[in-house]
């Protein structure tokens, strides 16, 4: 695992999207085809804001790349302000004119969530291996909408959302109660499937649980701590969610 604390959340991103940039040169050179597996929050915003930059000043071609999500509230359809497509839509999306039919997220609104869940899960099983993974990490620990819990369900499907996480991403919307408590998410089995997974962690509210990737434990406590089990595996926070890290002294 290697850990990169730096400057401030502007940094960050600029490293996280050189890290994007560089698989993107070297397979556009060849013509193949790029499978980027994508978070939302606040975490991956400027890292979009960068890479949208680059696309409009500096010619970085989206036009081979495929969009894998992470997670979707159930209940919101797609032209809710707070579902996780229009997110994507307006933070990413519409600014690099990447088609419709290369972006995938679960459908929150979907009759049956759990078949959805399955749904979702047998599509990303079929697609190749994502060669970037990017993660956000909640202040408890969940990857994706993983949440610690036992036993943790190492495929997709539907979550009862924490109460931290709900209150967490309640600044999202007008209050708590709007906040949907359930959510279609990946479970580690996909995030997994990433050549490359890059978690990104900002502000003194991460601080803590940043720090814990220095044990060695893994625990479902903790559904981050499974992330010390994958081959390559890039944290980049800030000097305020990295302060527990120490790696740069
Ligand atoms: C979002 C996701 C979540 C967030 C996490 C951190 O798709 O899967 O795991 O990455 O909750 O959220 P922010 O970045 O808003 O602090």
């Amino acid at each position: 695992m290697e850990f990169l604390v730096l400057k401030d959340s502007k940094e960050v991103a600029v490293k996280a999207a050189d890290i994007i940039e560089e698989i993107m040169r070297s397979k556009n050179e060849k013509g193949e085809e790029i499978y980027l597996g994508l978070a939302t929050g606040s975490s991956p915003l400027k890292l979009y804001e960068e890479l949208i930059r680059r696309h409009r000043e500096e010619g970085l071609d989206f036009s081979n790349v495929t969009t894998v999500n992470l997670d979707e509230y159930v209940g919101l359809s797609e032209s809710h302000s707070q579902s996780y497509r229009y997110y994507m839509r307006e933070n990413l999306f519409n600014e690099i004119e990447i088609p419709i039919n290369k972006v995938y997220l679960p459908k929150g609104n979907a009759d049956n969530p759990e078949e959805e869940a399955r749904r979702y899960e047998k599509l990303v099983d079929e697609l190749p291996v994502r060669d970037i993974q990017i993660l956000g990490i909640g202040v408890n620990g969940h990857i994706a909408f993983n949440e610690p819990e036992n036993p943790l369900s190492s495929v997709t499907h539907v979550v009862n959302l924490t109460k931290e996480t709900v209150e967490a991403n309640s600044r999202f919307f007008n209050n708590v109660d709007e906040v949907p408590k359930t959510a279609i998410t990946m479970g580690l089995k996909q995030i997994f499937r990433s050549k490359h997974i890059v978690l990104i962690a900002t502000g003194n509210t991460k601080s803590e649980v940043v720090s814990k990737f220095m044990d060695n434990y893994i625990t479902t406590d903790n559904p981050s701590s499974f992330l010390k089990l994958h081959p390559k595996v890039t944290i980049i926070t800030d000097e305020k969610a990295g302060k527990g890290l120490k790696v740069n002294d």
